[in-house]
């Protein structure tokens, strides 16, 4: 059964805490601008609201939970979509035998009751409808109100939330008077490669060490060139070649450019062969879509033959 909660006389049904393995890998300093965004120095002080920013994949929902899960607190995270409605974020009526009806508190509003933290995770593709209902949540008021159950929920003193958002093009644009409200904006960038590494490391504990380096160097060369691979695409490059090679009865270098064809698509498979930098490739930022088949083939038999006297690039 779940627990419930009375609010204005009326029994809401609470939702559940997250509870994952994850653990932040990378720069303290992004970590200490969440840390001091959440704190309250004194009893007139109110916590801001982070929205952190960045890359698929650069590790956002991932520090975000970590470091909520550091200060101890019960970690909700809401999962935003197109199709999130304000009541999904509030409250859910739902028919409970008879005439009778349950209202359900969502991670977010559960959070606000037990004093727990919200992540609403990937916020920038919630539409302004939705945004709108978390306004005052997100000011001094630090309240919700839901239309559907006729109450207003007040934030615990210990609620704490955040935003994650990437810059990916499938997401509304989110109106100025909410993002005012989401700040500080905190922003999460690639890591260094012993960071790459300690991240593939914790992820994938069992892959050797040869493996581990090479493809901290590949995502390392990719993110110099500002390609969008990211530490999620090396976990998952590393498992296949390793269940690969498990299956084949070979060791999983064999399998490894394999992976980052069957992860990445075309573009990981050019960026392997030919090293072409990222403003250079087709399709990875756009500048290049305006040459046609037979010119975007000169350029790549320029790079091809620059390989050739540089040796190969992995
Ligand atoms: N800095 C990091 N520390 C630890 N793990 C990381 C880090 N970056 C990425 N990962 C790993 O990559 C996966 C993706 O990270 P995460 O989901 O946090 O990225 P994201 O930025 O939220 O991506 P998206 O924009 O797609 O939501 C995680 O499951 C985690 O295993
Ligand atoms: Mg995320």
């Amino acid at each position: 059964m779940s627990q419930t909660a009375q609010i204005e006389g009326i029994e809401l049904h609470l939702a559940h805490p997250d509870d994952v393995p994850a653990r932040w890998i990378g720069s303290e300093r992004v970590r200490e601008q969440l840390i001091a965004a959440w704190m309250v120095v004194e009893e007139r002080d109110i916590p801001l609201n982070p929205r952190l920013i960045g890359k698929p994949g650069v590790g956002k929902t991932t520090l975000a939970y970590s470091v909520a899960k550091e200060l101890g607190q019960e970690v909700y995270i809401v999962q935003c979509t197109m199709d999130t409605r304000p009541e999904d974020l509030l409250v859910t009526p739902v028919i409970a035998g008879a005439g009778q009806i349950a209202y359900h508190a969502s991670p977010l509003v559960t959070a606000m009751v037990r004093g727990g933290i919200c992540i609403l995770d990937e916020g920038n593709r919630m539409s302004e409808k939705s945004w709108a209902s978390l306004a005052p949540l997100l000011d001094m008021r630090r309240y919700v109100e839901s239309v559907v159950a006729g109450l207003k929920v007040k934030a615990h003193a210990d609620f704490r939330i955040c935003v994650t958002m990437n810059d990916d093009a499938s997401t509304y644009e989110i109106p100025e008077y909410i993002q005012s409200r989401l700040q500080p904006q905190i922003e999460v960038t690639f890591p260094n490669r012993a960071e790459e590494l300690e991240i593939l490391r914790f992820n994938v504990p069992f892959a050797e060490e040869t493996v581990l380096e090479y493809v901290a160097d590949f995502l390392q060369k990719a993110h110099g060139v500002n390609l969008p691979f990211s530490s999620r695409d090396g976990v998952n490059i590393l498992r296949y070649a390793i269940k690969m090679g498990k299956r084949r009865g070979e060791p999983p270098e064999t399998f490894l450019a394999e992976g980052i064809e069957a992860i990445l698509g075309a573009d990981g498979v050019g960026f392997l062969d030919s090293g072409i930098p990222a403003d250079r490739m087709r399709g990875a930022h756009g500048t290049l879509r305006e040459l046609d088949d037979e010119e975007y083939e000169e350029l790549e038999d320029f790079f091809d033959d620059e390989d050739e006297e540089d040796g190969e690039p992995f």
